[in-house]
């Protein structure tokens, strides 16, 4: 995790490396720093908490200089302290490094450098002192980084600012890194919204590449050893797409959003749709990775796949994939799915397929992304830049895209699409501001409870588990989401006087579900009912259209809702919730 963003031009550096870090929360929000040069001096900030905060981000904003290099942190090796924060310094002061990874083998090379004065716990820190090291055997800073570099185990995206020679080193090798491609200026940065206010220009690094940034850039690769050429790529997003607007959070924002996207789902290629569907015909083994939120679509798409197409599919959860891999031939397919495409667990799934010579395909949203650069075909859910480290219109737009590889597999992707077209009036109806306000009114009650539980059956089971996990990351209550019929065979063991519990009904579980309901209101749980039509067994209503195979997407809407509520009366940020990074790039 962490961002890191760099500038160099003719601008003042701090307040657009301040901007950028703001984009790059999402990421991690322990600790913040900045560095920049000025007249040969370099200028340091940094310190543990959210840049926010007033003093802190006027002291940053102040730094002077046209260059400079940032980061904001997801603490990994050693607390989140001070020292500990971005940027890290070699001992002369004259390196300085921000860096999103873990060096694995940071102990061995932590013993080679026992001359040196290192002031932090982290693995960063001892690059800047690495490429000092090298330097004092004779090398000038840019050979001496490069055979720093290519000494670090484990992953990282790195920017080395060079006090002498007013330059940057940007280089990745597992960890994302872009270069935005100004009017005489550059800035590399972890993702495209650091920069997107400023260009709609970017160059997608690759694993290896070390690219000096002054004047101009200059491209070499660590794996190639050679001099090496990257193109500028057109960046599709607005920036308003990465902008709060008039919403108080990017939450609510990209909530309200999933009108949109779902009208993007309808819009993508068919072609392209039915190329993927012939991929999974014609498979030998499909298996479908991913983690989160992204995994809980997977799920969605279990059933989709059983009930719309007939056809069986495996399921398995990033972190498990290696349990699995020897299953794995040529003619099978390993399906990824990654709103980042970053995701450490989701990628080292990806490589133990390729090593079983499977063919991967990957539905991401983040074009140039490590999955997008590691698989063999890429379909993008267009669902627009996702800042908000829960993850909502993302997630819709996966379903979404699954339910018409669905239908494509069984030949009939016109109905799949009118089943989508069906429900844009339908979501515009989810997320108006009357309904937020009954749901606004639901939370109310719900804002002192310890625990809560959802249920659901067929499609709405995978529902239920996304909607716990919404509902425990952002308010932090503890919840958990069951199958309707499992709950007897434990769970319902935790039913107390008021313990609240989530129904999902649609038309083709109901009957059982609201078995299961009435289970639980006669152990005194309160239930709270999202569903087609009102039942005397629900304390609490919350109307839901019928959307057929479509529920997976109207019925999470009023939970995604709920839980952003939930959030705002337990005084918890919705955008950035403890402990939590959008982009999990450790294993
Ligand atoms: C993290 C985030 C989740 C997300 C998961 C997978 O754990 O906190 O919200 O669902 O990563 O992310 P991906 O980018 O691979 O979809």
């Amino acid at each position: 995790m962490c961002g890191i963003v760099g500038y160099i031009g003719e601008k003042e550096a701090a307040p657009i490396l301040l901007e950028g870090l703001k984009k790059l929360e999402y990421r991690g929000y322990d600790s913040a720093g900045i560095a920049t040069l000025a007249k040969n001096t370099v200028h340091v900030k940094k310190d543990k908490g959210k840049i926010n905060d007033i003093g802190f981000e006027a002291s940053l904003r102040a730094l002077p200089g046209n260059i400079g290099i940032a980061h904001t942190r997801w603490a990994t090796h050693g607390e989140v302290t001070k020292e500990n924060a971005h940027p890290h310094s070699d001992c002369s002061g004259n390196i300085i490094v921000v860096h999103n990874g873990i060096i694995e083998n940071y102990q061995a090379i932590k013993k080679t450098l026992n001359l040196h004065t290192i002031t932090s716990d982290t693995d960063s820190e001892l690059i800047a002192h690495l490429i000092e090291h090298e330097m004092d055997s004779g090398k000038d800073f840019i050979e001496a980084s490069k055979s720093a570099l290519k000494k670090l185990e484990g992953n990282y995206a790195v920017l080395i600012l060079n006090r002498k020679e007013n330059q940057i080193v940007a280089s990745r090798d597992g960890s994302p890194l872009v270069i935005g491609v100004g009017k005489d200026e550059y800035f590399p940065a972890s993702d495209i919204p650091a920069f997107l206010n400023h260009t709609k220009k970017v160059i997608y690094l690759s694993d290896g590449d070390f690219v000096i940034i002054n004047k101009n850039l200059e491209f070499f690769n660590l794996e190639e050893d050679k001099k090496v050429e990257r193109e500028i790529d057109n960046i599709e997003w607005d920036a308003e797409e990465a902008e709060k607007g008039d919403f108080d959070h990017y939450m609510l924002k990209e909530i309200t959003e999933q009108t949109e996207t779902i009208q993007k789902a309808i819009d993508q290629n068919e072609d392209e749709i039915n190329y993927i569907a012939k991929q999974i015909k014609e498979g030998y083994g499909i298996f479908l990775v991913a983690c989160g939120t992204a995994y809980h679509a997977c799920l969605n798409a279990e059933y989709l796949f059983s009930k719309i197409a007939k056809k069986h599919i495996n399921v398995v959860s990033g972190s498990e994939f290696p349990h699995f891999k020897h299953f794995l031939k040529e003619n099978s397919l390993v399906i990824a799915i990654s709103q980042s495409g970053e995701t450490a667990d989701v990628l080292e799934a990806v490589k133990a397929a390729k090593s079983m010579k499977s063919k991967v395909l990957s539905i991401i949203n983040v074009k140039g992304s490590s999955l997008d650069r590691l698989s063999d075909i890429t379909f993008y859910t267009k669902a627009g830049p996702e800042i908000c480290v829960l993850s909502t219109k993302a997630y819709t737009a996966q379903v979404a895209l699954l339910l018409l590889i669905a239908y494509a597999i069984a030949e009939n992707l016109e109905e799949g699409k009118n089943n989508l077209k069906n429900l844009y009036n339908l979501t515009y109806n989810l997320t108006a501001l009357s309904t937020r306000e009954h749901i606004r009114k639901l939370a109310e009650k719900l804002k002192e409870k310890n625990h809560m539980f959802t249920i659901g059956r067929g499609i709405m089971y995978p529902t239920a588990l996304e909607a716990a996990l919404k509902l425990k990351e952002v308010s932090y209550i503890h919840t958990e989401g069951f199958a309707g019929g499992n709950l007897k065979h434990g769970p319902v063991a935790l039913i107390e006087k008021g313990t609240p519990c989530i129904v999902f009904v649609s038309e083709d579980t109901e009957k059982e579900i609201l078995s299961n309901a009435a289970e639980i209101r006669s152990r005194g749980g309160l239930i709270i009912g999202i569903a087609p039509k009102d039942n005397d067994l629900f304390d609490y209503f919350i109307r839901v259209p019928e959307a057929s195979f479509a529920n997976s997407i109207t019925h999470i809407i009023p939970v995604q809702i709920l839980a952003y509520q939930l959030a705002l009366l337990r005084g918890c940020d919705p955008d950035k919730p403890r402990n939590l990074a959008k982009s999990v790039t450790v294993k």
